[in-house]
């Protein structure tokens, strides 16, 4: 019997539900781990769980929301009890040239990649 690289661990991935995260997710189950995965469009985290096809589960939220992260450490903890593995993938990509950049675009943007990131980290701690 072969050993799988990620046998029985548990992991993390959000903006699992498309691109890297969802490659990723793809061949961390294929590797023995139970994944859940994070993101905004439901229709798009249904797909990606039909993909996955197994040990995944999908929490639809947005990670520049707290209430929306707690939601999803408290779905880890009641189904697996822990973590060991996260990877904060979540992200967007709009661009601005310096002089068009608005207030609501640079919220935005650091909304999910700092504010969202700092608390991604910060929540999943008490599960490793
Ligand atoms: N591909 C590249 O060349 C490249 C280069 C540099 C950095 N990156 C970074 O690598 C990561 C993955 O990129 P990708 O190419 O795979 O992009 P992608 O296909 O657009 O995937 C981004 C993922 O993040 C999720 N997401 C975005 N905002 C979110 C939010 N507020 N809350 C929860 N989930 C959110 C999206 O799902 P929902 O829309 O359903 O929420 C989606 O699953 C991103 O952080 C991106 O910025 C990519």
């Amino acid at each position: 019997m072969t050993t799988k690289l990620l046998d029985g661990k548990i992991a993390v991935i959000t903006g699992g539900n498309s691109g890297i995260g969802l490659a990723t997710a793809q061949r961390f189950v294929q590797e023995g781990a139970y994944v859940f995965i994070a993101g905004r469009r439901q229709n798009e985290l249904d797909k990606a769980v039909k993909q996955i096809g197994r040990n995944v589960i999908a929490v639809q939220g947005d990670v520049s929301n707290v209430a929306d992260l707690d939601r999803l450490y408290d779905t880890a903890k009641q189904q697996e009890g822990r973590i060991d593995v996260l990877f904060a993938n979540a992200g967007i990509a709009e661009l601005a040239p310096l002089g068009s950049i608005t207030e609501s675009l640079f919220d935005k943007i650091f909304n999910v990649h700092v504010r969202g990131l700092l608390f991604i980290v910060q929540k999943a701690l008490p599960l490793f």
